[in-house]
């Protein structure tokens, strides 16, 4: 077989390098209808004027729980104003100063200069109560908000605005890959006999399910024959051993730059297993992190029988 000829030094192999980012919003979200429905309907209410559901959404990391979230509050925002969804990364902001001023920031269109909070809340709520729209707040990774000791006291005063202002509670949907933690049983009792949450559940894709979707990203970021299908399949079934699609979205790109940096017009295995030992680790130590202590404790003496050669 002749090798396929080199690329120029000015070609790449990248139709769009961006579908490859962490924040890339995919064109076409798979294999989540359960969990879109699920929130839909929680949201149904708030578009008849009523007060929306809350839920708490679990599972691994790389599930796409963040994914449908926003996919889901996209739909919302193109189709009414009545509704103001905000997604807010509690990684990043997880004291009330940085989640009210997220909020603000969306309603209001630009970010308050105050850093008093009732001046802050005071505006989202004058803004609420003038444009009669009822507020949807997505808390992702709300995990850094316990951690924070803040989580109880936002969804206190997000879920019970209605005491304070003329205004609908907003909907609040709480996201953790934190399987040791429960949101719900963090919620304190004031919290509790306001917050109801549906549990929706987020389980790692299949294989079939990941060659899918890394195939969709394939089509978009990459020029047509880069990825053959036998790679794309290997990658799908690596990425089906970490529980983590983030996994494969990162092997697929790191293995075409590889290509691309040797002038190949064509990934190889080669390159998916360079790729995999530059990725491999803090993937790894993300995974352990979400294990239970009994889950680790046996990982640990796996380890331990392994290494003495047991
Ligand atoms: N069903 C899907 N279709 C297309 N891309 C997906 C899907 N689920 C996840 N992804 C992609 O995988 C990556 C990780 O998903 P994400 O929603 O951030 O997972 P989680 O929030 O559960 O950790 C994102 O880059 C996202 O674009
Ligand atoms: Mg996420």
């Amino acid at each position: 077989m002749t090798n396929p000829p080199l690329l120029r030094h000015d070609q790449t192999l990248f139709r769009d390098i961006d579908v490859f980012d962490p924040t890339y919003l995919p064109l076409h979200l798979a294999h989540r209808d359960a969990q879109t429905r699920e929130l839909a309907y929680l949201i149904d209410p708030a578009l008849r004027g009523g007060t929306p559901g809350n839920a708490i959404l679990r599972g691994p990391p790389g599930t796409g729980k963040t994914t449908t979230v926003r996919t889901v509050f996209a739909e919302v925002e193109k189709a009414t104003g009545k509704v103001v969804p905000v997604y807010i990364n509690c990684r990043q902001n997880h004291t009330l100063l940085a989640v009210y001023r997220c909020i603000a920031g969306h309603l209001l269109g630009y970010t308050p200069r105050s850093r008093h909070l009732d001046d802050i809340r005071e505006g989202i709520a004058a803004r609420l109560v003038e444009t009669g729209a009822i507020l949807l707040v997505c808390l992702d990774d709300a995990n850094y908000l316990v951690a924070a000791d803040t989580y109880n006291i936002l969804l206190y005063q997000l879920l019970r605005l209605y005491e304070r202002w003329d205004v609908r509670g907003a909907g609040v949907f709480a996201v953790t890959s934190d399987l040791r933690l429960n949101l719900y049983t963090e919620a304190d009792g004031p919290v509790r006999s306001v917050f109801h949450p549906h549990e929706v559940t987020f389980l790692p894709y299949a294989t079939t399910e990941i060659r899918e979707i890394l195939g969709e990203r394939v089509q978009q970021g990459l020029y047509p024959g880069v990825v053959p299908r036998g790679v794309l399949d290997l990658i799908a079934r690596m990425t089906a051993d970490a529980g983590d699609i983030r996994v494969g979205i990162d092997l697929v790109r790191g293995a075409a730059i590889r290509a691309e940096g040797e002038g190949r017009r064509r990934v190889t295995r080669g390159d998916v297993t360079a790729a995999s030992s530059v990725l491999g680790s803090p993937v790894l130590a993300a995974r352990a992190a979400a294990l239970s202590e009994g889950e680790r404790a046996l990982l640990y003496r796996i380890a331990e029988q392994s290494l003495s050669g047991g």
